[in-house]
């Protein structure tokens, strides 16, 4: 026997919903609406607007695993920033060494001692023995890219249909109906055709990983550049 949802019973529990939503975040709601005179689409980052309800919920304040909007609703956060928080909102040891940091200066452009601390402690956790920082993920995969390119000698990329990487031109490529690979909807401004810089294969699909991998995609110039460039040791 098979079990079919009551769709119309369903509409009435997400009306029940919805409206519960609205009249316990009103305050979220003006924020919303005077947010859109000075932010597209009211939300500073575009995907924030991505809300299955009427609006996003404006937080005031979290620590540890919840946190509070600007209704005083709490929330338990199983998101926690998208691991941003993974150890928990605000943590009293990160917040005092914040605090003590910004008082003596927060960006010099210069090396200090902690950048090598830290560098031995990842270096002693994940066994690589060299570290480079960067400002986001989507700055760290733009590095790996290119070094990958450096290392490899090939010029193309393959991902994964739906991956995200963050705002990586290259990785917001999909899979047309014929199997090519073309750009995703809503990427907007692209610099090229993305099937010039990347293959992409189904999740799980290992003769389609095989078959892209087969090509090679050499890079169509030369390295001799960056050879010529690259800083010589004094003898
Ligand atoms: C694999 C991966 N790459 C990139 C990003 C984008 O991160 P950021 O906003 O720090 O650039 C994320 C964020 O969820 C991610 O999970």
């Amino acid at each position: 026997m098979s079990t079919q949802i009551d769709r119309v019973r369903l509409a009435q529990l997400r009306k029940v919903e919805e409206d519960r939503f609205l009249a316990t975040h009103k305050k979220s709601a003006e924020a919303f609406a005077d947010s859109q005179k000075v932010m597209h689409e009211g939300v500073p980052m575009s995907w924030m607007a991505k809300w299955p309800g009427a609006h996003p919920v404006f937080v005031k304040e979290a620590k540890g695993a919840r946190f509070t909007d600007i209704d005083g609703n709490t929330y338990i956060d199983f998101c926690l920033g998208d691991t941003g928080s993974m150890t928990g909102h605000s943590p009293d040891a990160t917040i005092a060494a914040i605090k003590r940091q910004a008082d003596i200066g927060i960006t010099s452009m210069l090396p200090t001692l902690d950048a090598a601390v830290v560098s031995k402690e990842l270096a002693s956790r994940f066994g690589l023995p060299k570290w480079q920082f960067t400002v986001t993920a989507t700055d760290a995969n733009r590095h790996v890219i290119r070094y990958c390119r450096l290392i490899t000698g090939r010029s193309k990329i393959i991902v994964i249909d739906r991956c995200y990487h963050g705002s990586v031109d290259e990785t917001f490529a999909t899979l047309d109906d014929a199997g090519n690979t073309v750009k995703r909807e809503g990427n907007l401004g692209a610099p090229v055709d993305l099937d010039v810089t990347t293959r992409v294969v189904e999740f799980n699909d290992l003769a389609g990983m095989e078959a892209a991998l087969k090509h090679g995609d050499p890079h169509n110039f030369s390295w001799s550049w960056w050879y010529d460039a690259r800083p010589r040791s004094k003898a």
